[in-house]
């Protein structure tokens, strides 16, 4: 599979109703909440992911510039959060608020679906890392402020909504630190958010490249040089 005209003409179709598309969402709590409880359908969800390859490629694992995060990997319940605060306006991301919203992507049977079919695939084997300095003294900061809640493998909480971290790439990691201690990372968690504002920005700079470094589990990850069979 490619991504067809159709998908590029719904998405530049999408982009001249912004304005329009911006104002009606459905409530968050009554949508993250259908969509946990959602039975999700992965075919379905294939479907729905061709609009996301644009952006997230085939293999859902980002840029290693930082401009897309990797998807894959990622606890489907911080999927499903993350997915609705952007369409309910509570995480600004101009350029997916156009494909998140209901009539682009579909409502939250599509959010549980495209969802599922995100937690089929393997991550990168090769994520963006920083200049590798000063990494002990990342990891002590790490134990000290992070851990309690990222895991102390980085491996987040399902349960809890907490991110998985490890395998992110380095620049999209320092980007959301930065955004979260500058207070434009509206949905941030307000303890992190008060514990980076503490930090230096070369605090930020060596915890993400640390976290960036932390391996998942070798079960999780891709053999070098994998592509996604369904979009060959
Ligand atoms: C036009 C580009 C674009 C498209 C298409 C797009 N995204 Fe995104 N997405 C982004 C960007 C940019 C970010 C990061 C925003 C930021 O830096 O805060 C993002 C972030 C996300 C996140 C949050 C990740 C995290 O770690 O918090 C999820 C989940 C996500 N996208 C899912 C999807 C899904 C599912 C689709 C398809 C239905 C999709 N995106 C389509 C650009 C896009
Ligand atoms: C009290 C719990 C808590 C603590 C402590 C915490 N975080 Fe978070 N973190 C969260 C939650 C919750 C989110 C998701 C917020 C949301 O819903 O957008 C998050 C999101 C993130 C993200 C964005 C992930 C993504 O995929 O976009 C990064 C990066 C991050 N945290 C790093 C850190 C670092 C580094 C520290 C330590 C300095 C830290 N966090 C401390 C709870 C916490």
């Amino acid at each position: 599979m490619k991504v067809g005209s159709r998908e590029r003409s719904v998405l530049f179709g999408g982009l001249l109703l912004l304005p329009f598309f911006a104002t009606a969402d459905a409530p968050l709590d009554d949508e993250l909440t259908a969509a946990m409880a959602a039975t999700p359908n992965i075919e379905a969800g294939k479907q729905v992911f061709k609009l996301c390859v644009v952006c997230h490629l085939t293999e859902s694992w980002g840029v290693i510039d930082g401009s897309y995060p990797q998807l894959a990997g990622q606890h489907s319940s911080v999927i499903i959060k993350q997915i609705s605060d952007i369409r309910a306006g509570n995480r600004d991301n101009p350029s997916m608020l156009v494909i998140a919203q209901e009539k682009v992507m579909g409502g939250a049977q599509a959010i549980a679906d495209v969802t599922a079919y995100i937690q089929t695939l393997p991550m990168t084997p090769t994520p963006g890392v920083g200049a590798g300095e000063r990494l002990g003294r990342a990891e002590k900061l790490y134990f000290r402020k992070c851990a309690e809640c990222h895991g102390s493998n980085g491996q987040g909480d399902k349960k809890r909504f907490f991110p998985r971290l490890h395998g992110q790439h380095y620049a999209y990691l320092l980007r959301q630190l930065r955004w979260i201690r500058d207070g434009k990372r509206r949905n941030a968690n307000p303890e992190m958010a008060r514990r980076l504002g503490k930090l230096k920005e070369n605090d930020l700079v060596i915890l993400a490249d640390y976290i960036s470094r932390i391996k998942p589990p070798a079960e999780d990850v891709a053999p070098v040089g994998w592509k996604n069979p369904d979009f060959k």
